[in-house]
């Protein structure tokens, strides 16, 4: 397997240490505070690496840390080569990367091309140059509609509610598919790609691994900029979404990959690709072999908890790409926790299938430790920008990205520290009252956590030689069954229906996700690896 030696293809397989990574999604802002603010840092992360190394991870990806107002935490980016002193400094990346390769473990940050922060000192030039000058073609500038152009020049909306565009002092409009604070850039004009190039190199030449794409499913726009059919938010194919010149782009930054050397740390270049779709037609040209290396398959983000959706939705990535190339999530920065969506008996057993899958998986933090969502967000603590801008109709993001608890008490629950003995600012978002009882600290002490079992499941997965990227065959597809057999000699299985499962014949349970019952069999929402 990849992890912890300085292999830079898996083990004697050919492959690229990519096709079976296990990644953990740092959200930066909530990780570890070094400095007290109150605001997860880079110093933060860096004194936790040895904590990923002991949870067995192979990589981390990033979530944005560059300079941005943070309107939309991060990803509405002011300067793409550096980092926000509240996140710390380019040398404390540097020292993140040098750190994190003596675990074995590499970097992936987040590139951000669809859209910048209004705070972009390209965007001001262009508020500043004015209608039809060079610096406006940068970004999707526009008249708007109606006698004195009052309206919006076309019907999209903004993915965080209202239009997708906002009127400019001296009458024109621009286009920002998410905040007003992020403006899109013009993919057309050829000075946007050359810069992103120069960016993607900036960060590949630092020392990382790979990219996180984001929104790699907008960037270029129909330049006709026609009425969508609805203005109801849908990733379906459109004038913004899913245009055939990105797969054009992504020929080129494949081709930057590349160019990396494939024999040094740390290997093959990877770069995966947020892709949010409505049918398996459309994720399939993001797949060309000459494409992304990666883009993410989020059918157990998207699933219900339910058995035959869930094979459905193996069975359609397998034969679209193998895992290794669409890699297994089952939460992100974004979406609802996976123990608040299903319960935490299934979001145990839910882990122990993603990374009994073929191929790649991503955590995102604090997966491994079971937190809920936080539902109790007072309003007023709230900053995700989809809040605001629906009135609070969409509650928004926040509820999954609240500070990490390191320890079982005390301020913040160990989510800053300080060394100069004085209490910490409050974190920037406020944790509940019962957070300490999954802490890191706590968790540790107790063989049943959650922290315990995906321990155990990644020490295992490196050691088993049927698990990370390969083939698996279903063994039983009856009703609430999820059963499935890899070689050599390893047998997943998990019910999700209220009758008890007999578990197939076996030599010994490695791992379980909960108690089986006394004659063996499985429980609702538990699941198993097996040695066979
Ligand atoms: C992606 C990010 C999300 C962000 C949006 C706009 O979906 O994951 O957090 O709000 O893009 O950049």
């Amino acid at each position: 397997m990849s992890s912890h030696d300085d292999s830079y293809l898996s083990a004697g397989t050919g492959r690229p240490w990519w096709a079976d990574a296990v990644v953990y999604q740092v959200y930066p802002r909530s990780f570890a505070d070094s400095d007290g603010d109150g605001t997860g840092d880079l110093n933060g992360l860096r004194e936790r690496l040895p904590y990923l190394a002991s949870l067995g991870v192979d990589a981390i990806w990033l979530t944005p840390f560059y300079p941005s107002p943070l309107v939309d935490g991060g990803y509405d980016v002011s300067d793409y080569t550096d980092v926000d002193p509240r996140f710390g400094t380019l040398g404390g990346f540097d020292a993140i990367v040098a750190t994190a390769r003596k675990h074995g473990i590499r970097v992936i940050v987040d590139l951000v091309p669809n859209h910048c922060s209004s705070e972009h000192p390209l965007f001001k030039q262009a508020l500043a140059a004015g209608p039809g000058s060079a610096e406006r073609e940068m970004f999707i500038f526009r008249e708007g509609r109606g006698p004195d152009g009052a309206k919006p020049p076309n019907n999209w909306p903004s993915n965080f509610g209202g239009s997708a565009w906002t009127r400019v002092s001296d009458g024109q409009w621009y286009l920002h598919l998410f905040d007003s604070g992020q403006p899109d850039w013009n993919w057309r004009n050829p000075k946007v790609a050359a810069m992103f190039e120069d960016i993607i190199r900036f960060w590949l030449d630092r020392g990382v691994a790979g990219l996180r794409v984001d929104v790699a499913h907008g960037i270029f726009k129909d330049p006709d900029l026609a009425d969508a059919p609805t203005t109801v938010r849908s990733v379906v194919p459109s004038g913004y979404y899913h245009r055939p010149e990105t797969r054009e782009l992504y020929r080129t930054w494949r081709a930057i990959l590349d160019s990396y050397p494939a024999d040094v740390f740390p290997g093959p270049r990877t770069a995966v690709g947020e892709v949010w779709y409505d049918t398996y037609d459309t994720l399939r040209p993001y797949l060309a072999p000459d494409g992304l290396p990666q883009v993410f398959n989020f059918e157990l983000v998207t699933a219900e908890w339910d058995a035959a959706g869930i094979r459905a939705a193996i069975d359609a990535t397998l034969s679209l790409s193998g895992g290794s190339r669409a890699p297994w999530v089952i939460g992100n920065h974004d979406v609802v926790r996976p123990v608040t969506r299903w319960g935490s008996d299934a979001a145990r057993a839910a882990a122990l299938l993603l990374l009994a899958l073929p191929g790649s998986a991503y955590i995102y933090q604090g997966e491994e430790l079971g937190l809920p969502e936080v539902l109790d967000i007072p309003d007023a603590a709230r900053q995700d920008p989809a809040f605001r801008r629906t009135k609070g109709k969409i509650r928004g993001r926040d509820g999954c990205r609240v500070p990490l608890p390191w320890e079982s008490g005390g301020a913040s629950f160990g989510f800053s520290r300080t060394d100069r003995g004085d209490s910490p600012a409050a974190p920037w978002l406020p944790q509940p009252a019962g957070w300490g009882e999954f802490s890191v600290e706590t968790e540790l002490e107790d063989l049943d956590s959650f922290l315990r079992m995906y321990q155990t499941a990644l020490r295992l997965r490196r050691e088993h030689p049927a698990l990370g990227a390969g083939a698996m065959r279903w063994l039983n597809t009856a009703g609430g069954a999820l059963v499935f057999a890899r070689d050599p000699g390893f047998v997943f299985a998990a019910n999700l229906a209220a009758a008890p499962l007999r578990l197939p014949p076996h030599q010994e349970v490695i791992l379980a996700s909960g108690p089986l019952r006394e004659n063996g069999s499985l429980p609702r929402d538990t699941a198993v690896w097996l040695q066979v």
